[in-house]
């Protein structure tokens, strides 16, 4: 069954498109690879695609530095094989939602070049942040990005500009109405030529305040907001809910408007996903009031341990916050912005937690490689590509271990992925790896998540939420064990490196690992895995 509205309770595949498959052997990924490769998308049993941005861009930051939001960049192709992709996609039923970066734009884009030429107190410098130096010269504040150095960078006649990100991704002024109004301008013009909706990028970021304050940690506060960089959880919660750039009210403002805007599309349910990491969390709950976006991104699970206590903590909080505002939550366990989640907590565990979130009311977001069990690419310094890497002066490693290109076929890297030279190494140990292998392995993470996302449409969508299942053995939230039950499906979470016996009866739909041993109205799970069992 379809969730209703489509992006209910849809899964929504997230395609970085210079990773995923080259048509032209330039070694990059671009949108004509992309539409050869929506069948394979589509047997995985998604509803949608989101593409991360694949807009003209010098390409500092992976495309989120975007000189011209109307436009495709020459190395993903041009405007005519969006529009295709677009086209193949629904033929194939699958929606489409595409990347925006309404916080920022590239240093390339007109306006920024304009602002620089225009000079102080200029129009052109009112749509982004341009400041004059403190006294002593320093910027306005002392905010670090979150990239690593300053948040500011003075320009020729002595004013700094705010980049929360990179130097070359200029903050936009959104308290300038020209912005507002070219935004729409973009937002409509996409979907003229067909999509679905939108990932709002930095979402919470839109309006910002107290730009002339200073904060007591800055470098903290930046390397919490960083889901690269490991930090004491304790210590990471207690900084986030200080960040004075995020989640200002008047960004409200700004997504009510703009749900005005994707109602008036009427028929075609347009549906908008913010990417907003707000502290303390009750706050995500603001973005998807029934007047503004339809759901907002959970980033619980991208660093959660596998211990079920934790998890426990974050399904039941996550369903909670959201049904407070009618809503439904959202889960990721990847995606190009943090470690792999195979890398991250171990292959094993990634699959038993994937079958457990794909059972979750709500919506699911795979990260393109997900499916495979990819863990991060191993690269070697002189390959990186990612701003962090060079703004921590090589300090931090940066984002690419999770943007490595796909591994489609063969026995050697690039697996098929270009007939170039990849942009990213891929790394020879994939060879187990590659979708062509794992196709017509059915015990492979393909399969499984193939298998899972067709009993999930069978039996789990629009089964309302879960109601959590007591052990006999070992409690509602045992170190060793989750269960809950949605609909007539109950779904058990083995985490204990050992066999766990349990009474259930039924008939057993999936399991993640192992074989499972049913006898006297009792069953076996294996040690780190899941089981879905139908009643
Ligand atoms: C979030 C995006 O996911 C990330 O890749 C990007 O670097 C920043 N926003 C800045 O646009």
């Amino acid at each position: 069954m379809k969730s209703s509205p489509w992006w209910k309770e849809a899964t929504i595949y997230q395609i970085y498109p210079r990773s995923f498959f080259d048509s032209n052997g330039d070694g990059e990924g671009d949108l004509k690879g992309i539409t050869s490769k929506l069948e394979y998308v589509q047997e995985l049993g998604v509803d949608a695609i989101w593409l991360s941005p694949f807009y003209t861009s010098p390409n500092k930051d992976g495309g989120y530095d975007v000189a011209d939001p109307r436009d495709v960049d020459p190395r993903f192709g041009d405007l005519a094989d969006a529009k295709k992709l677009i086209d193949v996609a629904h033929s194939l039923g699958m929606k489409v939602l595409v990347d925006v970066v309404p916080n920022h734009f590239s240093d390339q884009h007109v306006w920024f070049q304009q602002a620089l030429k225009a000079g102080r107190g200029s129009a052109e410098r009112a749509r982004f942040h341009f400041y004059d130096a403190n006294d002593d010269g320093t910027p306005p504040n002392n905010w670090i990005s979150l990239f690593g150095g300053p948040s500011w960078t003075q320009v020729e006649d002595g004013q700094y500009y705010l980049h929360l990100f990179d130097s070359s991704q200029p903050d936009l002024n959104w308290e300038n109405p020209e912005v507002a109004s070219d935004y729409e301008v973009t937002l409509r013009f996409w979907l003229e030529l067909g999509v679905d909706g939108f990932r709002i990028d930095v979402a919470h970021g839109l309006v910002k305040e107290n730009l002339l304050t200073n904060h007591p940690d800055p470098q903290g506060i930046s390397d919490a907001l960083r889901l690269d960089v490991s930090m004491d959880p304790e210590i990471r919660y207690a900084l986030l809910p200080t960040v004075p750039y995020f989640d200002r009210q008047g960004v409200h403002e700004i997504y009510r408007k703009w749900r005005k805007l994707f109602d008036s599309y009427q028929d075609r349910e347009i549906m908008a996903v913010a990417e907003a990491w707000v502290h303390p969390p009750v706050n995500a709950t603001r973005y998807v009031r029934p007047d503004e976006l339809h759901q907002v991104f959970n980033f619980d699970l991208l660093d959660a341990p596998f211990k079920a206590d934790f998890l426990y903590e974050v399904v039941t909080r996550s369903i909670e916050l959201m049904d407070s505002v009618g809503a439904l939550p959202t889960w990721a366990l990847s995606n190009h912005d943090s470690p792999r989640v195979a890398s991250r907590i171990g292959e094993v565990q990634a699959r038993a937690l994937a079958l457990f979130v794909l059972a979750l009311p709500g919506s699911c977001y795979v990260f393109a490689g997900q499916e495979l069990g990819l863990p991060d690419g191993e690269i070697p310094d002189s390959s990186r590509q990612d701003p962090i890497y060079f703004r921590t002066k090589g300090a931090q490693k940066g984002r690419d271990g999770a943007r490595v290109p796909l591994p489609w076929s063969g026995e050697a890297a690039p697996f098929g992925f270009t007939s170039g030279k990849p942009w990213l190494p891929l790394t020879d140990k994939w060879k187990e790896l590659t979708v062509e292998k794992q196709s017509v392995d059915p015990k492979s993470t393909l399969n499984l998540y193939r298998t899972a996302l067709k009993l999930r449409a069978d039996h789990l969508i629009s089964q309302g939420s879960i109601t959590w299942l007591e052990s006999p053995h070992h409690g509602m939230k045992s170190e060793s064990l989750l269960a809950v039950r949605r609909g007539n499906v109950s779904i058990y979470m083995n985490l204990s490196e050992s066999p766990v016996e349990v009474e259930l009866s039924g008939k057993l739909l999936i399991m993640s690992a192992g074989t499972v041993d049913a006898r006297d109205g009792k069953m076996t799970i294996p040690a780190i895995s899941t089981i879905w069992v139908h009643h």
